[in-house]
């Protein structure tokens, strides 16, 4: 069996900066959801970075549906949907709709083709009424479905997603996990990064914890296991303040 993903031995270290991945393995089976989860600056982006082959690690190897996405990297981005952490690094087309038909109109498609695909993808993430919109007039919540759908129309078979929920209001969270859960049940092959310990919980098959370029954790975000290292590892989401004491 092809792995969705294999990442293997990984090291890469940012020009003039610091060493961001020490070594890194892990492997996605097909149709698996995988969390990465860890402290700001642990290297989560740098992982999805590298596992899409924009940036080009000093050593190891990343392979996608079995293709070397260093050596051959217009055959892997095929297979690759990268959702960026901010949607504006994403979004660069004037419209909603020329976001969503920029891959397509790559492949050959136009006119009323164009149009049903762009419809049905904007409808799978409820932005069909934003259409002729300009990009920045949208609200993160709508950037980021946007930009989903800008992947998800080129039929990705692996989605990286770099923090999905982050700074999404509590509706907006939950339209998108119910559709990630749609794309999961429907067997895409998804790793994403996160710092929702429900998030890993509700989406994930597997969860992997990494710490300072290192994965120092792997298995079920579920169960006896999982609960002490989240203890062991102050992963829980902080119980640092117990309030502002009595005024002194
Ligand atoms: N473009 C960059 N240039 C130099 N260092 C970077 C760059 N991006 C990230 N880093 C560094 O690499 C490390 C890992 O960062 P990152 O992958 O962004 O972590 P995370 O996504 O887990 O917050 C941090 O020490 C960070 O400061
Ligand atoms: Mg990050």
């Amino acid at each position: 069996m092809v792995e969705a993903l294999h990442i293997r031995d990984v090291h890469y270290t940012y020009p003039g900066g610091p060493e961001a991945l020490k070594g890194v393995t892990l492997s996605l089976k097909p149709g698996e959801t995988a969390a990465l989860l860890g402290y700001n600056g642990s290297g989560k982006t740098t992982l999805l970075l590298v596992a899409a082959g924009l940036l080009k690690p000093q050593q190891g190897e990343v392979l996608v549906a079995g293709i070397n996405v260093s050596r051959n990297p217009a055959n892997a981005r095929r297979h690759i949907g990268l959702l960026f952490q901010d949607p504006d690094d994403q979004l660069f087309n004037p419209t909603v709709f020329d976001e969503i038909a920029f891959a397509p109109r790559l492949l050959g498609v136009e006119g009323d083709e164009l149009h049903a695909l762009v419809e049905e993808y904007a409808g799978l993430v409820g932005a069909k009424h934003l259409l002729n919109r300009p990009i920045h007039t949208l609200s993160l919540g709508e950037k980021k479905r946007v930009a989903l759908a800008s992947i998800l129309v080129y039929k990705p078979s692996l989605l990286l997603l770099d923090e999905p929920l982050a700074g999404l209001d509590p509706p907006g969270a939950a339209s998108l996990l119910a559709l990630l859960c749609r794309l999961h049940r429907q067997g895409t092959s998804i790793l994403l990064s996160t710092q929702n310990i429900w998030l890993a919980e509700a989406l994930a098959d597997k969860a992997h914890i990494i710490e300072d370029g290192k994965i120092v954790w792997s298995g079920p975000p579920r169960g006896p296991e999982w609960e002490k290292t989240l203890e062991e590892r102050k992963l829980y989401p902080p119980k640092l303040f117990s309030g502002c004491g009595s005024p002194g």
